[in-house]
């Protein structure tokens, strides 16, 4: 039976996959997070499955292959913190969980929005006091209210279709515009100066790095509230706390952070060390952190789970690789559907030239 080395290993994820993998694969789970200095966990093991904040460069990959690990199942969508140069060149194939529930991440997107702009936060701690009191907790309809969306993939396209629901106007940017969509798209600069409301839905790539910035916050509505549901490097995390301290941002809502990997998925509350940019974020009243948890539903879970087996179970059986990815299939741009034309996938079911 091939074994798994199953890092960053949380009760939510034992629970799912031990359901899904029903004694398919030998799953050893270890609860720190892949790394070099973690890398003797894998010994003996046929595969590696890692999650979102490992930072899985070069070494990591050379030590993976050193010890006969032939693939890695990201199970995850993002894939920013591989490098997958490198892994192209060792041949190490790497696998991903492209969607397991767009709705988990846009309905959480959509929670913090409703949540900062009738001041939910608050408005709990209150009541939990006994303070009926409703003075500060203003909010504003969100119906007739413009929506700026960037990124209309899987999970933009659910938050656009939930702010219609709500009656809401929606104005999309994406590099890749889907014309099928039905989606009006403005340019970047149109999104910012229109929109009320700014969710970040595309991915972290050299192009989208600090997309939100001092300079593009400038070009925004006075009073906007900001959700980043996508990654913390989009945003110069210094130009947003600057812009929530002079109020040109209403409110933030941030479920990831540009440092969150030392910090988010572990209870830090005993440790007196802090990073100053998140201890100011966190401690604004007009912002919410959750620590990027917007995939955590049952649903997703359990597709995951389903998905990572079932690239393993294709990776094992010499089958197509419809979930790999390789440095050819990204591109530089993070177009949806990759530069496929560059990628042998195309002609073998696989990216992997070894
Ligand atoms: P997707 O690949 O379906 O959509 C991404 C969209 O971004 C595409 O339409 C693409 O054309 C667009 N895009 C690419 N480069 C762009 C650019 N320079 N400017 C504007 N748009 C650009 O991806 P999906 O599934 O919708 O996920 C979006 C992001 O959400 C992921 O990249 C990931 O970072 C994040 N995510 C966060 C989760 C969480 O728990 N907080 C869970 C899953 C994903």
């Amino acid at each position: 039976m091939q074994k798994i080395a199953f890092f960053d290993a949380k009760p939510y994820d034992r629970e799912s996959f031990d359901r899904v993998n029903n004694g398919r694969y030998e799953i050893k789970y270890f609860e720190t997070r892949l790394s070099e200095a973690a890398l003797p966990l894998a010994d003996g093991c046929d595969a590696v499955c890692a999650f979102v904040n490992a930072e899985i460069n070069r070494n990591v990959i050379e030590g993976l292959v050193k010890r006969g690990i032939k693939i890695l199942a990201m199970r995850c969508a993002g894939y920013n913190n591989v490098d997958f140069a490198a892994a192209y060149e060792l041949g190490l194939t790497v696998v991903r969980v492209p969607a397991y529930s767009p709705y988990a991440v846009a309905e959480h997107a959509m929670a913090l929005l409703m949540t900062l702009n009738r001041h939910l936060h608050k408005a709990a701690a209150r009541t939990r006091d006994y303070n009926f009191s409703l003075v500060g907790l203003t909010g504003f309809d969100l119906h007739g209210k413009t929506a700026g969306v960037i990124g209309t993939g899987k999970i933009g396209r659910v938050f656009c279709d939930i702010c219609k629901g709500l009656g809401m106007r929606v104005l999309a940017y994406d590099a890749y515009p889907n014309s099928d969509s039905g989606l009006e798209y403005v340019d970047f600069d149109t999104l910012l100066a229109k929109s009320d409301i700014i969710s970040l839905h595309c991915p972290l790539t050299p192009a989208t790095h600090h997309i939100i910035n001092h300079e593009t916050i400038s070009k925004m509505k006075s009073g906007v509230v900001f959700i980043n549901t996508s990654r913390g490097g989009l945003v110069d995390s210094d130009a947003l706390l600057d812009a929530l301290r002079d109020g040109k941002l209403g409110g933030a809502g941030l479920d990831v952070y540009e440092e969150e990997s030392e910090w988010f998925y572990e209870d830090h509350s005993a440790i007196t060390k802090q990073n100053k940019t998140l201890s100011l974020l966190v401690s604004m009243p007009n912002v919410i952190v959750t620590s990027h948890q917007a995939f955590l539903t049952h649903e997703a879970l359990s597709n995951i789970a389903v998905t990572t087996l079932d690239n393993l179970d294709a990776y094992f059986n010499g089958a197509p690789l419809v979930n790999e990815i390789c440095y050819r299939c990204i591109g530089d741009a993070g177009a949806p559907q990759g530069n496929v034309a560059l990628c042998s996938k195309r002609c073998n079911g696989r990216c992997q030239k070894k």
